[in-house]
């Protein structure tokens, strides 16, 4: 493995053998397997989950790391190709992630969306270019729209629970006072449909997501035997549900105006999970988030607080899979 920036660039053969690698590492830790590799880390935007689980997977493997967050403590990186830099970067990535790159064995990188034009945000233009500059192994800490390794995540969290392949997955939007980007969500649906389960999407009218996601995780299904549509028919989304995975997304109608994102949102504070939702859900039907997430605003404390939450579970696999991740690609 040279790089991890997509779960659809693996078969799911390759996948699944990543995640025993997963769960050998957990059940038999090799401390001493990273001895003397460095792994860098680069955040242009804010985390908790993915910086904390990528530097203890790196110590529990005896590996080091740094932490690279431009503009705090370090210049701030100019992306835009071609720009005249004469505002607030003191530094371009064409020469900042090279130079990153040179002190270590593998770069992560989490650089968001410009949230402003869709395809470019769906054609993952910066993170083509920062892997263009980066001559080590490279680590999709989540781009504009990809979190991979949130996504392996959860595909090995639905195996710990022994969620059957064939289970009804619902992917819903929830509430949330803002726009968010599309990589979890994206993640979330290709992961699912390679898995081989049985996607729906729920969503409101204007938070469709993209045909180009869905037709790339409808080919990973039918590859996989199972199946991925959508729907803003929440009854009959979540009737049978075995999965219901909640996210918060932008508008994709009028994707990059806020303006009309604010307006279609404006009347949708009820799309937070509570109890009722899980009434004609499967008896053992789980619930999942990425995290981080607003309580009582997207989810209420019942079910984050109840027993079918498995988010603390999701969020400590984030660890273990990472650790897969890194021992593939500096072993
Ligand atoms: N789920 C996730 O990536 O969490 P962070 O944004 O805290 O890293």
């Amino acid at each position: 493995m040279k790089k991890f920036l997509d779960l659809a660039d693996f078969e799911p053969a390759e996948i699944r053998d990543l995640l025993q690698l997963a769960q050998r590492l957990q059940d038999h830790p090799e401390p001493a397997a990273l001895a003397g590799k460095i792994l860098g880390l680069v955040f242009f935007n804010p985390s908790l989950r993915t910086l904390a689980s990528f530097q203890a997977g790196m110590a529990r493997l005896g590996g080091s790391s740094f932490v690279i967050t431009p503009g705090q403590g370090t210049w701030q990186l100019e992306t835009r190709l071609n720009a005249i830099m004469n505002g607030s970067c003191a530094e371009h990535i064409r020469e900042g992630i090279p130079v990153l790159a040179s002190y270590c064995d593998a770069l992560g990188v989490r650089a968001f969306a410009e949230g402003k034009n869709l395809q470019s945000d769906l054609s993952e233009s910066l993170f083509k270019i920062i892997d263009g500059l980066c001559d080590k192994p490279l680590i999709n800490l989540e781009s504009a729209a990809n979190h991979p390794c949130q996504a392996l995540a959860d595909w090995k969290t639905l195996d710990d629970l022994k969620v059957p392949q064939r289970a009804k997955f619902v992917l819903s939007w929830v509430y949330h006072p803002r726009a968010l980007p599309l990589a979890v969500p994206a993640a979330t649906l290709h992961m699912a449909a390679m898995r081989g389960m049985d996607v729906v999407v729920l969503r409101p009218e204007g938070f469709a997501l993209p045909g180009e996601l869905m037709a790339k995780a409808k080919t990973a299904a039918s590859a996989a035997g199972g199946s991925v549509t959508q729907t803003g028919d929440r009854a009959a989304a979540l009737a049978g549900a075995q999965i219901v995975y909640a996210k918060e997304w932008g508008t994709t109608s009028y994707y990059g105006d806020a303006d009309a994102d604010m307006k279609l949102r404006a009347d949708l504070s009820d799309w937070c999970v509570r109890e009722p939702w899980f009434k004609h859900a499967a008896a053992d039907v789980k619930f999942m988030h990425c995290l981080p997430v607003r309580r009582n605003v997207a989810v209420a404390d019942e079910i984050l607080d109840g027993p079918r939450s498995v988010v603390k579970h999701e969020a400590f696999n984030r660890m273990v899979v990472q650790m897969a991740v890194l021992h593939r690609l500096l072993r």
